[in-house]
């Protein structure tokens, strides 16, 4: 630990520190010791709680902290974290604007399209090899 906020912690370290009593938290890059702070937060106990393990820059600023909260957060700077030990972003990919509008094109369903029109086709085709046959065959 450090007074000065100094110190510089690995990613797994900070995710360790997971409990009510001893909550540490990653925003922008700086570490939090909010353990003090559980039962004052406004936002109650249990969001800090869930922004643990994960960098919760992004999760602080959507709620629109005011300046004060700013100012306060300040007093439990315990360091930074060491960006080298984040942990990859998970692998999941954002459907495109295409494969949302036409999912068809997404799924492959042109083929099935084709298909789909093809089948009745040939059964046409079929039905009417059929009767010429049987017209020839009778004649
Ligand atoms: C050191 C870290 C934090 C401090 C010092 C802090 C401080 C505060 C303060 C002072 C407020 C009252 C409103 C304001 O002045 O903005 C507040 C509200 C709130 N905070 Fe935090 N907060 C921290 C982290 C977080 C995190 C990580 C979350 C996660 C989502 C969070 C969620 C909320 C929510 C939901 C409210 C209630 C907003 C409302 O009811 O309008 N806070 N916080």
């Amino acid at each position: 630990m450090a007074a000065g906020g100094k110190a510089v912690y690995s990613f797994q370290e900070v995710s360790k520190h997971n409990d009510r009593k001893d909550c540490w938290l990653i925003i922008g890059g700086k570490v939090y010791d909010v353990s003090p702070f559980m039962e004052e937060h406004p936002g109650g106990d249990e969001v800090l709680l869930a922004c643990t393990g994960k960098d919760a820059t992004a999760d602080f600023n959507d709620i629109g902290h005011t300046a004060t909260a700013k100012e306060l957060m300040a007093q439990y700077v315990i360091g930074e974290v060491d960006a080298s030990t984040r942990p990859p972003k998970p692998a999941y990919r954002v459907l495109s604007e295409d494969a949302r509008t036409k999912p068809d094109a997404a799924s492959g369903g042109a083929w099935l399209t084709m298909l789909q029109l093809a089948v009745p086709v040939a059964l046409l085709g079929l039905a009417f090899a059929a009767q010429n046959f049987a017209k020839t065959s009778t004649e």
